[in-house]
């Protein structure tokens, strides 16, 4: 197979084929801190040198970007195959080792085939009503605040309501308040310096992530002993069973639930906050998207919500301009070739969701927030746009998520208003997720 420049995708002896062209900087530490600092710059800087495939060194291992969609489609093709999920051993021990996120191989595509149903767009439609009653009670706590509310923990408090419901549904014994606390302490630690001393970040995060766990435990082992489970994700997981009948082990239930508990929350949160940044600076999209959602009868209706074309282009477009997981990386399991360059085994591949998104062949201007960008019927290449992955690990939560985001901006766009308070720094950091460093402060109220 060639792809539309004639080189070959793959071929079965890559022997003697070039590396990628690139630089692996200094010794260990390779190209870390460039990356560090500013991964957009540091892809655009060695697109603009080398091109769509470079080389480097990041994390410890020398590592090949590949920045277009025909890259994007071959690691997605290759996985479990030439090259398979990666993390880095930091985030793995936050996260735990036995969840969907973790698993490779066999095991990986047999726990979501088994968690699938709970995630089918069908399945939303149960979750609206809940979305719908959070979410306008938390709008309506912001209106009624008297004073600029600051988006980020704002909708931190938000979003973990709405992802607990979908995990444990509408369990009055769980207390929301104690796992949001100690789900933050746990998340903060994901970006740290990973040194485990009583008043580090990321010591305070282990600690955090040990009472979580056991919290999530607790509900487990009640749930464990009911004879029907109830209609929620924890029900799904409790419900798989192996091909010889047993369940998965009460550690390896613990890992799966705290794993959609995070996988869940800060991409929403980041999507939410930005989304209501970009409309506010561009009073004609809100204009517009306000006419849209007006004639919806119900925020909730879900059907009627995936029809509207501009409020979908907004949310498009806002994960484009500002991409809420901005790449990820998998590890070479033999030699295989890309557009004629070898990638040995052992190598780390990223995949690079943002440089993808603002690549100015396929997105003219990819700088500029342009929801009528989706409106036209031009086709664009398959896997230019992923905002959720692509593959046999695409999100499993995509449904869930668009679904939640939908009946939030719904909400938002039809009964509310909010403006920005002037003077805050809205730069951008990056990592671990795309957020201004003001955290977003508005002026918040009933339209
Ligand atoms: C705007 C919101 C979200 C975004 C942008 C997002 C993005 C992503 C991306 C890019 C991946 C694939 C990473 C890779 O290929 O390495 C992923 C995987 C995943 N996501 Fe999401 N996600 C979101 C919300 C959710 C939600 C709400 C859930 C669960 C309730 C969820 C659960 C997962 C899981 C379990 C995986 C791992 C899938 C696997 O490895 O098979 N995500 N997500």
């Amino acid at each position: 197979m060639t792809d539309a420049i004639g080189c070959p995708l793959d071929v079965t002896d890559p022997t003697g084929l070039p590396l990628p062209p690139g630089d692996l900087g200094l010794p260990y530490v390779g190209e870390t801190l460039h990356f560090g600092r500013d991964p957009h710059r540091f892809v655009a800087e060695r697109r603009a040198r080398y091109g769509d495939v470079f080389k480097t060194h990041l994390l410890g291992a020398p590592t090949v970007f590949l920045l277009d969609e025909g890259g994007n489609g071959w690691i997605f093709r290759g996985e479990g195959d030439y090259l398979e999920n990666h993390w880095n051993p930091t985030t793995r021990r936050l996260l735990g080792g036995s969840c969907t996120a973790m698993l490779v191989g066999e095991e990986h595509t047999r726990r979501r085939r088994l968690l699938m149903p709970q995630f089918r767009h069908s399945a939303m439609s149960a979750f609206a009503p809940t979305f719908l009653r959070l979410a306008a009670a938390h709008y309506e706590r912001w209106a009624a605040a008297g004073e600029p509310v600051t988006l980020i923990p704002a909708n931190q408090k938000l979003v973990f309501e709405l992802i607990v419901a979908l995990l444990l549904g509408d369990d009055p014994s769980v207390d929301v308040a104690y796992l949001s606390r100690h789900f933050r302490l746990w998340t903060a630690g994901l970006a740290a310096v990973p040194v485990n001393l009583p008043i580090t970040t990321y010591g305070r995060a282990l600690r955090a992530n040990r009472k979580l766990r056991a919290a999530i435990s607790g509900i487990v082992r009640r749930r464990e002993g009911l004879r029907e489970q109830p209609p929620d994700l924890l029900g799904a997981i409790l419900s798989i069973r192996d091909e010889d009948g047993r369940p998965l082990a009460h550690d390896e239930v613990v890992d799966e639930a705290h794993n959609q508990l995070f996988a869940g929350h800060d991409t929403t949160v980041t999507v939410m906050t930005n989304l209501m940044l970009q409309l506010a600076q561009r009073p004609d999209a809100l204009a517009r998207a306000r006419a849209e959602a007006s004639m919806l009868d119900s925020a909730a209706d879900l059907e009627a919500l995936r029809r509207l074309p501009y409020l979908n282009a907004v949310l498009d477009e806002s994960m484009r301009a500002v991409t809420p997981v901005i790449g990820s990386f998998r590890v070479m399991r033999r030699d295989a070739v890309y557009r004629g360059y070898r990638i040995p085994a052992g190598w780390t591949v990223r995949l690079e969701i943002a440089g993808t998104h603002e690549n100015g062949r396929v997105w003219p201007d990819p700088a500029r927030f342009d929801p009528d960008r989706w409106l036209d019927e031009a086709k664009r290449p398959p896997h230019s746009y992923i905002p959720f992955g692509g593959g046999p690990r695409i999100c499993l939560g995509a449904n869930f998520a668009q679904a939640e985001m939908r009946v939030m901006l719904a909400l938002l766009l039809r009964d509310y208003q909010w403006e920005l308070e002037p003077g805050q720094d809205l730069r951008y950091r990056h990592i671990p997720f795309p957020r201004p460093r003001s955290g977003v402060r508005v002026r918040f109220g009933r339209q």
